[in-house]
């Protein structure tokens, strides 16, 4: 069990999330923004909302390309919107959000970029438990074969994995801790990073 801090702790700068599919970034983006008073977003609930549909229903309607024009402008939106009103929050992206290294860049002018990593391993473990990313589905809407995801997922995890190490701050969840475990050490990583800004 990892020691609490007593207080909350106050964030200098905004904190964005980034990592593959199941490395945890919003259940440790939530409870980083209840641990610091500042307001959680989660970039696949924004799209959601707006649009009304779920993630899937959105593939399915409008494709791929679609969503992930759509997630980067709606990201590019969020970051221009909170920056003029100066707001300090905690964003969780998608996995497949950073597209670019421009979109790195853009992000790293105005917040605090952190890669959540977590061995390729544990995550094909982790994603299998949901059928909510529709990456992991067939055209029947049922999870892929475990053998044929694993092949697909890592491969999409190797041509991500350099830009995601593009972000500034990197975080090893831990597989052996509890969410607020990794939450904790997460904060104080997060802490002294931005003390030494
Ligand atoms: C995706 C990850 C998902 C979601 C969509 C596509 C991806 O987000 O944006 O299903 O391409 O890796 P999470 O990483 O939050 O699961």
């Amino acid at each position: 069990m990892v020691n609490k801090q007593e207080k909350n702790q106050h964030l200098l700068k905004p904190i964005v999330l980034c990592g593959f599919m199941g490395s945890g970034k919003s259940g440790l983006g939530r409870v980083i923004s209840e641990r610091t008073g500042t307001t959680f977003f989660d970039l696949d609930e924004m799209i959601e909302h707006k649009y009304e549909k779920k993630i899937t229903e959105l593939f399915e309607i409008y494709g791929e390309a679609w969503f992930r024009e759509t997630e980067k402008n709606e990201l590019i939106e969020f970051l221009n919107c909170q920056h003029q009103n100066n707001q300090i929050f905690v964003l969780s992206l998608g996995g497949g959000t950073l597209q670019s290294k421009e979109l790195v860049s853009l992000i790293n002018t105005t917040c605090d970029l952190w890669f959540i990593e977590v061995p390729f391993d544990q995550l094909i473990n982790r994603v299998m438990k949901r059928t909510t990313r529709p990456l992991l589905l067939d055209k029947e809407g049922k999870m892929k074969p475990k053998n044929i995801l694993y092949q697909e997922l890592k491969a999409l995890y190797s041509k991500r994995l350099p830009i995601y190490k593009l972000a500034t701050h990197i975080f090893e969840s831990n597989d052996n801790l509890s969410k607020e475990d990794n939450a904790e050490q997460l904060l104080a990583s997060i802490a002294s990073k931005q003390l030494e800004d």
